[in-house]
């Protein structure tokens, strides 16, 4: 059986007292979960999260990374420093990174093997926007991202890659893909793994649907076949709406 993962993407947001509060917060309750938990805070709190978690089973990712290892890329920060700040995961090709920062599936890709090599989770982000659901070309985008963020990927380190699943249009709008809607297109990303990895590995790999995941509708997702748990936004924000997803899936 695959474990569950929640991950909580907390995006730009939380002044440094807030996300030290939260993480308390998430500290007191994290361990009476069966759940895999990571959170993912601004790069410039990880240091500070990272001291709070010490060896809890929180896990800590960042929100994003640049593929080369050092040298002159200011803003960009490597994987190496967020393994070295305890990162055990890292959230790749995000649909704001892709619709608002232009980031393409060959961006991602370089990402995805610079993460692998330093020890770093992928969690690989695909998902279609409102107007291609409505034209009917979910899956031919999903798959697009998919084999474009994977390219060259090996069996071998594809065991340590997380999908998300994170319809654009759902994500921070309230709208929350039905369980069904979701599980269509996770069955299918599966069935592509399959085909690219092998069906052993296929079935061994997480995949997270992403898009206002809230306390209230996140066991009826989760409990699908395909479902391997979430990655949250707005709701991982608050110890009470992260910890009430975990919760109710008890
Ligand atoms: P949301 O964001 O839960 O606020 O919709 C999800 C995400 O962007 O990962």
């Amino acid at each position: 059986m695959r474990p569950i993962l929640i991950a909580g993407n907390w995006k730009m947001n939380l002044s440094r007292q807030q996300a030290i509060g939260l993480v308390e917060e998430l500290l007191l309750q994290v361990d009476h979960f069966e759940a895999e938990v990571a959170i993912c805070p601004p790069y410039v709190y990880l240091d500070t999260i990272s001291q709070k978690i010490g060896h809890t089973s929180l896990a800590l990712g960042g929100q994003d990374v640049y593929f080369e290892n050092a040298g002159a890329f200011t803003g960009e920060i490597s994987c190496e420093m967020l393994a070295d700040l305890g990162c055990q995961y890292v959230i790749l090709g995000h649909s704001e990174r892709r619709h608002i920062l232009g980031e393409t599936n060959a961006i991602v890709n370089k990402k995805a093997f610079a993460a692998l090599e330093k020890g770093l989770k992928p969690i690989v982000c695909v998902g279609e926007t409102l107007k291609q659901r409505e034209e009917n070309q979910t899956t031919d985008i999903v798959l697009e991202q998919l084999y474009g963020s994977l390219a060259g990927i090996t069996e071998k380190q594809a065991e340590q890659i997380v999908i998300a699943y994170e319809p654009v249009w759902a994500i921070g709008t309230g709208k929350v893909a039905s369980p069904e809607q979701a599980e269509e297109v996770h069955a299918t990303i599966r069935q592509t793994l399959a085909t690219k990895f092998g069906k052993v590995t296929a079935q061994n790999i997480q995949i997270l649907y992403g898009g206002s995941v809230k306390p209230e509708n996140s066991k009826e997702l989760i409990e699908q076949e395909n479902i391997d748990g979430a990655l949250v936004g707005g709701a991982s924000l608050k110890a009470e709406t992260f910890l009430g997803i975990l919760d109710r899936l008890q």
